[in-house]
């Protein structure tokens, strides 16, 4: 009556060695994952961050027409900061609010009506976006911009 299926082989013991080339392993995975997720994502982002900018056409901005003239909204396009300036003779100018020195995000400068970037003083035309001054290498990128009743429309120049 002695089965050989049913006895099963003794469990060899957990060496020290083996216990270490484990937790090894698992630290090594982790390690790993660690390092290579805020690659993959950083390599990624680009390509994701182009596919959603070229899918937003347009953005609507209610109640945007009653920004007071030599002002500025700041506002998203696709996921990126963007701004919307009203100026004193009542037309209006969109631009991207990303800087194209490094990226940082740039602001209006109501004293001296430009568009300052804080990161390394890169200064911008207030109505065209033009690159006037610091380590900016061309214009910020501009938008179409229809100020209607009760909104602006802000789309793809
Ligand atoms: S990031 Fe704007 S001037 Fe450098």
């Amino acid at each position: 009556m002695n089965n050989p299926e049913s006895i099963s082989e003794p469990v060899p013991p957990l060496t020290r060695r083996a216990f270490v080339k484990a937790g090894m392993t698992v630290a090594g995975a982790a390690y790993a994952a660690a390092l290579g997720y805020p690659l993959y994502r950083y390599l990624a982002t680009p390509a994701e961050r182009a596919a959603l900018l070229a899918a937003v056409k347009e953005v609507a901005l209610d109640g945007a027409d009653k920004l007071p003239r030599h002002a500025a909204l700041m506002f998203k396009f696709a996921g990126r900061p963007a701004i919307l300036l009203h100026h004193d003779d009542d037309t209006w100018t969109a631009l991207s609010a990303v800087c194209t020195h490094l990226g940082c995000t740039v602001q209006f400068d109501p004293e001296h009506n430009a568009i300052r970037c804080a990161c390394h003083g890169g200064i911008y035309d207030a109505r065209t976006g033009a690159n006037v001054s610091g380590p900016p290498p061309k214009p910020l990128m501009a938008f179409k911009v229809q100020a209607l009743t009760g909104k602006v429309v802000i789309s793809r120049a």
